[in-house]
């Protein structure tokens, strides 16, 4: 999808279809359906006050104009009560509009911009959110379908700036939003990719373009660099498959100066069986997405660099498969971590944590200042906050605080789960270090707490998407599938750490 930018006129605008924006409660049109309104003598406001458009959020009126402007469509889309608009509703209402807009097969669409004064919401804010909804809306993944009969694509979208001295800051947000935007869809069609593709090494070639094509430096490392690192906990789990392991590392400087500000760890197991301790045979195609977390920082890190953060980071990604096989690691086996700990192995199944113990015993070798960890670690975490929230887990307040925040910016939900002393018993073993389960209750913590002991004395937040990484059915900007969470709320975070770093 093409996006522009312009300053234009919402009656005369060359498209096909044009999407205007309504409150609830109001008995007349405003801001830019006014415009609207007149050029198709007065049936906008004559529907409005005989309550055919209510307004009410996500409510799509669509129209037809019979010649009287350009466009043959028009698109009213509710955004609920004025006083309670924010930027997720503008997301979804934009994202409810194109996708009924797409399925007709409409090509080409413009929408009116003149509500940024209207719902107190900055214009740069308009600019970015609008752009987002769009992009994040209209994403599917057909690549395997082999019949295209039904594929639809608008082709371009233009946003009407209305003002002059607000086209420049729109366009510059619009742009932002669309690298990010771009960055959640690449994420996505990664980890919708069926585990035959999505493949360690594929993973690796993904990295390795990306870096090419925006300026990062990467280190992509095999079996031989894991075993003189020691990295037993990756090479343990990949025991059991035949596709050879990769240790991902990709850096991006955006500001002068050494040192790293921030280092972005991903789970990447691009399909979990259980391994020895092998899961329940349904839904464990699902298991495919189980490299999501490594999937996330690889796009949260290639839009830094394209947006030009000024912050120096890091991405890390340990990418296996957990399979069952003569050659697996099993229950009883005690492996040991790059950092020396020793891990008694109670389920193979538990296996995230082991190739994460690694990684962030890396990241603290590197010197980060700070580590964001994102995996789809456990089951546990899907049973207490379904598919709404990411769980978050921290060694440090401020450091978290900021990452819920930027989730609230971005609409993606982030919830802190308690980390009590208490729980961390439960991974005591008896005969290593500790042990990669805690039992039945709390698993979600136990996981965590199990993390926390690699990265030590760093800020440090763990995200368990476990639950929100993939939606049975589409939800809003959201579809069926893989929603590429949390790269937006890392992007937000790398922004405003950059704002304080300097
Ligand atoms: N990848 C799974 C967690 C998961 C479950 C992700 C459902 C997405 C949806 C993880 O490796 C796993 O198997 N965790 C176990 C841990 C247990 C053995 C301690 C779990 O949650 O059951
Ligand atoms: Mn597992
Ligand atoms: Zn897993």
């Amino acid at each position: 999808m093409e996006i522009n930018v312009t300053k234009g006129n919402i009656a005369n605008i060359d498209s096909e279809a044009v999407v205007t924006f309504h409150f609830e409660g109001e008995t007349a049109p405003s801001g830019d359906m006014v415009i609207l309104d007149q050029a198709l003598g007065g049936n906008l406001s004559d529907l409005v006050s005989k309550g055919e458009i209510k307004g009410k959020f996500k409510e799509i009126t669509q129209l037809y104009t019979f010649g009287k402007i350009p466009a043959s469509r028009v698109y009213v889309v509710g955004l609920g009560k004025r006083d309670q608009v924010n930027a997720e509703k503008l997301r979804i209402g934009i994202s409810e509009a194109l996708k009924s807009i797409q399925r007709q097969g409409t090509n080409n669409v413009a929408i009116t911009g003149f509500i940024p004064r209207i719902a107190g919401l900055d214009a740069e804010i308009w600019g970015k959110v609008l752009t987002e909804g769009s992009l994040l809306g209209t994403y599917s993944f057909k690549k395997y379908v082999t019949r295209k009969e039904e594929e639809r694509e608008i082709q371009k979208l233009t946003l009407l700036a209305g003002d002059d001295d607000l086209l420049g800051l729109i366009e510059r947000e619009s742009l932002a939003g669309k690298i990010t935007a771009e960055s959640v869809n690449l994420v996505r069609d990664m980890v919708n990719e069926p585990g035959n593709i999505m493949t360690p090494t594929r993973m690796a070639e993904i990295a390795h373009d990306l870096a090419q094509k925006h300026g990062l430096e990467i280190h992509i490392m095999e079996k031989d660099d894991m075993m003189r690192l020691g990295m037993g906990g990756l090479l343990g789990v990949a025991q059991g498959s035949q596709q050879p392991p990769k240790f991902i590392v990709l850096y991006y400087r955006g500001r002068t100066g050494e040192g790293i500000d921030i280092a972005l760890v991903g789970k990447g197991i691009t399909f979990d069986s259980g391994g020895i301790s092998i899961k329940p045979s349904e839904g464990m195609g699902d298991m495919k997405g189980d490299m999501a977390g490594g999937a996330a920082v690889i796009g949260a890190i290639s839009a830094v660099a394209q947006l030009k953060i000024r912050i120096n980071a890091m991405a890390i990604i340990p990418a296996t498969e957990n399979l069952p096989g003569g050659n697996a690691f099993k229950p009883g086996d005690i492996i040991r971590i790059m950092n020396g700990k020793t891990v008694e192995i109670i389920s193979t199944d538990a296996e995230g944590r082991l190739i994460l113990a690694d990684a962030l015993s890396y990241a603290v070798e590197q010197k980060a200042q700070r580590i964001i960890d994102v995996a789809t670690l456990t089951g546990a975490c899907r049973i207490a906050l379904g598919d709404v929230c990411t769980g978050a887990f921290s060694n440090n307040e401020e450091l978290v605080d900021m990452v819920i925040n930027s989730g609230k910016n971005t609409g993606e939900c982030i919830w802190q789960m308690p980390m009590n002393e208490e729980y961390r018993e439960q991974n005591k073993s008896d005969v290593a270090d500790i042990k990669n389960t805690g039992g039945r209750y709390a698993g979600a913590i136990t996981a965590a707490w199990f993390l926390r002991e690699f990265a030590g004395e760093t800020p440090w937040v763990h995200l368990d998407i476990a639950g929100t990484s993939m939606l049975d059915k589409e939800r809003g900007y959201n579809p069926r599938g893989a929603t590429g969470v949390p790269v937006r709320t890392l992007v937000d975070l790398m922004m405003k750490l950059a704002e304080c770093i300097k």
